[in-house]
């Protein structure tokens, strides 16, 4: 009886949710048309497609596919172009994440993400008195941890891949050599950073220009196009030994950092079975750990599943306030119980428990925000500056990629490796610092994601690859930091419920929660200003923030694929 009650009340309020949300998303698009959902027209393709972050890199990834490269060819010859002509966050000095699903059905995770250097150690970030030094994880040599996507990229390549090697890296070789017109974006980008450049890599010039970048000129990089050239010729050991690694064991040596030519060549990526889950009969294929984004946005769906988000609609404040009340209780889970699986053991299958996901949802009250001071990790028996970035591709058999590759900030620590040309990653500031302690995201951690020599840092990347009826559905993922996760999930939402196309989906507005700080972060204009209202009424403290992500998704529909690109950088989607 309580429980028919119950029922009943809560359709009850469904339906005034529904009636409210019609009457303001109407009325908002009406008087309000910067709100509600974006307006796109979707150009489809039969043959495959590449959406990445920037338009060499795309052209890059489509001659690829055009020559009969497969989509693990393209994915390797788009990581390295973007290591050319996205400096902020393609890279060879970093790491990633690779979801992978065959046109039949098979499907694997690549963990190339970087290691901590075996020299690395649990309070290497603290001063005499315990406290955390600032900036010592993110723009010192000590902040790099041990790169991981050459070796990623060859691994992902000897597995699957179809053309030669070499055919692979020599466009972003003639990118790097030759050089390529920066947009207005990477001008202003570079422009930023250049007293950091000059600060943390004296005597050297890379990507520094006097007076400034404007769009157009031509970015030139001698020394990344010689790296490249080894990594061609000698693919792995181009990287890990030889010439490059003595040059990095240098620059370590001359700035007191911690990784060593040992460093280099005990470095490998990890095949690691994928976090498979469902949605309303859609298969989640997804990240597992030392990703946290894989098993939070399962946890995100399974939060959400039981309500009619459809009927609310897109950024209704109850749609708003079921999101970020499920957004609080994963971000509180994340700090606690995820780290790297190979030193600790992650609970995967008591956080994937749909009854414990009910459990943390039990004390959601419709009235009132709850405080995150009052939620705490569950109980059972580690932006952007967001200087990630992601691509998603599918080749003409359906083979689809999706990956996720990071410096962690804005051009990782700013340093660079002198006479190799590439720069350093800064991911080391994903650990945990110290207990409470949040990290340049705000994230907060503990045991689980503690430093260890030869330890992988939390991360939240989230490349997913989607299935419906047993095919294609769609592939996604985005840079960002910790808004990683709710990008990926809010996108995937407003596919599956809110009736986006993929172009849409990518545009629309978006929020976040991440337990703490309690607040609610949006992009300008996500709710229009009655929403806004309704939930600061309740408690929701919103903040306005600067754009979030930058999601690159396909969506494969009986049209064909269609892209989504995100407006918010240089995104570009290409197809044939
Ligand atoms: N460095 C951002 C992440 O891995 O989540």
């Amino acid at each position: 009886m309580t429980f028919l009650f119950s029922l009943e009340q809560q359709y009850l309020r469904w339906f005034k949710a529904d009636f409210k949300c019609c009457l303001f998303l109407s009325a908002s698009l009406f008087i309000y048309p910067g709100y509600g959902q974006p307006v796109s027209v979707q150009t489809h393709y039969r043959n495959g497609m590449v959406v990445c972050a920037t338009p060499q890199a795309a052209q890059v990834g489509l001659d690829i596919l055009k020559k009969g490269g497969n989509a693990v060819d393209a994915a390797v010859a788009v990581q390295f172009a973007l290591a050319v002509t996205l400096p902020e966050a393609g890279n060879i000095g970093g790491g990633g994440f690779m979801a992978y699903r065959s046109a039949k059905g098979e499907n694997s995770t690549l963990d190339f993400r970087e290691k901590a250097p075996a020299k690395a150690s649990m309070n290497m970030y603290l001063d005499a008195s315990g406290n955390v030094v600032p900036n010592m994880s993110l723009a010192t040599h000590q902040a790099s941890g041990v790169p991981g996507s050459v070796d990623g990229m060859v691994e992902a390549h000897k597995k699957y891949g179809k053309l030669k090697w070499a055919d692979l890296i020599q466009p972003a070789i003639d990118l790097a050599h030759n050089g390529f017109k920066v947009s207005r974006r990477l001008a202003a980008s570079l422009t930023r950073a250049g007293d950091q450049f000059k600060k943390l890599n004296p005597g050297k010039s890379y990507l520094i220009k006097d007076g400034g970048w404007k769009e157009g000129d031509l970015l030139i990089q001698g020394d990344l196009a010689k790296t490249l050239g080894l990594i061609r010729d000698k693919g792995r050991d181009g990287f890990y030994s030889g010439i490059v690694a003595e040059q990095l064991a240098e620059e370590m040596n001359n700035g007191s950092g911690l990784i060593t030519k040992t460093d280099l060549q005990n470095y490998h990526s990890i095949w690691r079975k994928p976090i498979i889950g469902n949605y309303k009969g859609y298969r989640i294929i997804t990240m597992p750990p030392p990703s946290s984004g894989g098993i939070a946005l399962m946890q995100l769906l399974h939060s959400v599943e039981k309500y009619p988000l459809a009927r609310w609609g897109f950024n209704c404040d109850s749609a708003v306030q079921l999101i970020v009340e499920a957004e609080r209780r994963v971000y509180a889970d994340r700090s606690k119980y995820m780290g790297d699986p190979d030193f600790y053991k992650v609970p995967v299958d008591s956080l994937l428990r749909p009854a414990y996901t009910a459990s943390r949802m039990a004390n959601f009250n419709w009235n009132a925000a709850t405080p995150s001071t009052s939620i705490q990790p569950g109980s059972f028996a580690g932006y952007e500056s967001d200087q990630t970035t992601h691509y998603s591709i599918v080749d003409r058999e359906g083979n689809a990629v999706a990956i996720t590759t990071t410096l962690n900030d804005s051009f990782g620590s700013k340093i660079f490796v002198k006479g190799a040309g590439f720069l350093l990653n800064n991911e080391m500031d994903d650990f945990s610092a110290k207990p409470g302690v949040p990290n340049m995201y705000g994230l907060l951690g503990g045991t689980a994601n503690s430093i260890q020599p030869g330890k992988r840092m939390l991360s939240a990347m989230t490349p997913t690859i989607i299935e419906k009826s047993g095919k294609l559905f769609m592939i996604v993922g985005t840079p960002g930091g910790s808004t990683i996760i709710t990008s990926v999930f809010q996108t995937i939402l407003n596919v599956i419920e809110f009736g986006q196309d993929m172009q849409q989906a990518v545009t629309s507005k978006r929020f976040h929660h991440q337990w703490l700080p309690d607040d609610v972060q949006i992009e300008k204009d996500a709710f229009d200003p009655k929403t806004r209202s309704i939930l600061q009424q309740k408690g929701y403290k919103i903040a306005d923030h600067g754009p979030s992500g930058r999601v690159d998704a396909i969506l494969k529909t009986k049209d064909g694929y269609e892209g989504g690109a995100d407006p918010r950088g240089d995104d570009t989607k290409m197809g044939w």
